[in-house]
């Protein structure tokens, strides 16, 4: 058997390992082997982006949801979720706040709201990009179909947030209502690829009936699709859904996974996610240590951040967007890091 030093070794080299091997390197994990890793994720992620933090200003558009995620607190079964939804007007007014703080990412995240048609989307990208043409757009509004996801990229959109959730077909299925389809979201990411999008997916660490191997997939599957962008953030229990009383996911996971992620592919643009900071008050700083390099602070309105709740104590509901940046900016460069203002495009993105 080949011990994990040797694996960590190979795999900083080849960007690559097997299936089974991820599965060892997951399975048998020690500190040494993530302090190791550590320390190879962050001399590649500082060979290729140096010490800065690529900035995205998150806009929480809507917590109405169609779907039914049974992990997600937003989810249409949830009669106690409070529901909202920014006009276009107040959007553009976050991105007008935002802009002036630095911001140049916008991310419209939503839950699968079909106020959003591309009648509502299609103007207000356009609108977005004319008024701040060094800015990016990214949309994260869930499965939309593909002529959708063509007229929003026509839009100006240039970045698509598609979380995968998990790359095993039957463990997704554990984690869904039988009318979402794993074969419908693998084939929704490979259409935005295709769309010539930036295209971020991502898995959560820690979900309800997750297996090493399962993390192995998900590993494997980021390997061979080569997003832009990986997002992963432990699993978090929210109250008032059917996981309320499984564990959540383990932070220490989580970093070891987004070491191995940069090894994957030095140039992926990884976030420290505001679930790791949620579960650890200095979990956002450790992502960074551990190899990420993407931060994404909430841009949304004070009034309607305790509504969107994807699960329990989420951080920065009751903070102005001002301060989460400049909280942000502190605690990066208090361990050595520091926030950029432009677009933040991955490496080699010639687009
Ligand atoms: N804990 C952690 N992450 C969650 N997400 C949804 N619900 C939870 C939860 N309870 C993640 C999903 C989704 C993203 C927007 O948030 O991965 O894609
Ligand atoms: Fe929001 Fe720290 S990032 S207050």
């Amino acid at each position: 058997m080949t011990d994990l030093s040797t694996l960590i070794r190979r795999l900083e080299c080849a960007h690559s390992l097997r299936l089974e091997d991820y599965q060892t390197l997951i399975e048998e994990r020690t500190p040494q082997a993530a302090q190791q890793l550590r320390e190879a994720a962050v001399r590649v992620r500082k060979a290729v982006y140096g010490t800065a933090v690529y900035v995205r200003g998150l806009i929480e558009i809507s917590s109405y949801c169609k779907n039914d995620c049974l992990y997600c607190g937003i989810r249409r079964s949830n009669r106690l979720a409070q529901r909202y939804r920014l006009t276009p007007e107040e959007i553009l007014s976050c991105c007008e706040e935002g802009y002036a703080l630095g911001f140049r990412t916008f991310v419209l995240q939503g839950g699968e709201d079909p106020w959003f048609t591309d009648e509502v989307l299609c103007p207000l990208i356009a609108q977005i990009k004319a008024r701040w043409p060094d800015c990016a757009v990214t949309l994260s509004l869930g499965e939309r179909s593909d002529e959708s996801y063509k007229a929003l990229r026509e839009a100006g959109a240039d970045r698509y947030l598609l979380r995968h959730e998990t790359a095993t077909k039957s463990h997704y299925e554990a984690l869904h209502p039988a009318e979402l389809s794993f074969d419908n979201r693998m084939r929704c990411l490979q259409v935005l690829k295709e769309l010539g999008y930036q295209v971020g997916c991502g898995f959560m660490v820690g979900s309800p009936h997750q297996t090493a191997q399962d993390l192995a997939r998900d590993l494997k599957f980021v390997e061979q699709f080569r997003p832009a962008m990986c997002g992963i953030g432990p699993f978090i229990p929210h109250h008032d859904t059917p996981f309320a009383n499984e564990p959540g996911g383990s932070v220490e996971l989580t970093l070891y996974l987004l070491s191995i992620l940069r090894l994957i592919e030095p140039e992926l643009l990884l976030p420290a996610t505001t679930a790791l900071g949620t579960l650890d008050p200095i979990g956002r700083e450790k992502g960074i240590q551990a190899g990420a390099n993407v931060v994404m602070p909430n841009l949304s309105p004070v009034s309607v951040r305790k509504k969107y709740m994807l699960y329990d104590n989420k951080i920065c509901t009751g903070e102005e967007s001002a301060q989460c940046k400049g909280c942000l900016a502190a605690r990066m460069a208090s361990v050595g890091y520091e926030l950029v203002t432009h677009r933040g495009d991955p490496m080699a993105w010639k687009g």
